[in-house]
């Protein structure tokens, strides 16, 4: 197995190593929890280990439904062996029902249905609070060809069928999430995480927010409510 070396990078909520293999790296799932664009962050005791191995358990399902992922073993509480992909700084965002920026920017109603869903791209670039992009400044850009950019498309709606089925035999609406993509030899390979703090969640019967929103909203419980999820859904945590 892939020793830990170097840091490699250290983001907002999880640290990067190096591995003695070239092709693998060591992700560190922190208990820092950040908003607007990193400037606000706390400490939240266990949230590494619960989004760890809240991660692993839909990167698992994702992979038994044919998407790809970087996700190689669960390494301990709080880090798992993943694929090195050459990030694609780029956010995929798929909607079912409107919430967060969406409603802010169309006025609509937080909680209208969306059919279909919508598919949206942002640039990953903090100083710049992630704008919104199309699919040809993604092109002319250089960050995916369009070709990469259509797979991405197609795995993240892919992604929404098999975790909105998911979530929803859980008693759980996926209001939306995100993801981020890499290369791996050549192929689009799902990276970044899936956890609470990347989507939204809300219980089917009383619409009560279980995801990130309760950490940007002052709400409280924010590490009880993802750990309700997990529970929900079957995710393996003491
Ligand atoms: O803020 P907005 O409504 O555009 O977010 C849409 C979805 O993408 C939410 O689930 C949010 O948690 C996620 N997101 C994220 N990281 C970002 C921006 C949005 O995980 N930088």
């Amino acid at each position: 197995m892939a020793q830990k070396t170097t840091e490699l990078y250290r983001g907002k909520a999880k640290t990067v190593y190096h591995t003695t293999d070239a092709d693998k790296l060591i992700l560190h799932f922190r208990n820092d929890t950040s908003a607007f664009d990193g400037e606000r962050i706390e400490q939240l005791a266990r949230k590494g280990m619960v989004n760890n191995k809240f991660n692993f358990f839909i990167m698992q399902k994702l992979e038994q439904a044919g998407i790809p992922t970087q996700v190689e073993a669960l390494l301990s509480d709080d880090e798992v062996l993943v694929k090195k992909l050459d990030m694609i700084p780029v956010e995929c965002v798929v909607r079912n029902f409107a919430a967060g920026s969406l409603v802010k920017r169309l006025g609509v109603e937080e909680g209208l249905a969306l059919t279909p869903p919508t598919f949206e791209l942002f640039l990953k670039n903090d100083a710049l609070h992630d704008p919104m992009i199309n699919d040809s400044h993604v092109v002319s850009f250089g960050w995916a060809t369009a070709e990469q950019l259509a797979e991405m498309k197609r795995l993240t709606l892919r992604v929404n069928d098999v975790l909105s089925k998911l979530f929803d035999q859980a008693g759980l609406m996926l209001v939306d999430f995100k993801l981020e993509f890499g290369l791996f030899h050549g192929q689009i390979v799902l990276g970044d995480e899936f956890s609470p703090d990347g989507c939204r969640l809300w219980d089917k019967a009383t619409r009560k927010k279980l995801d990130k929103d309760r950490f940007r909203q002052g709400l409280g419980g924010v590490v009880e409510a993802y750990e309700e999820v997990a529970q929900r859904l079957g995710v393996p945590i003491d």
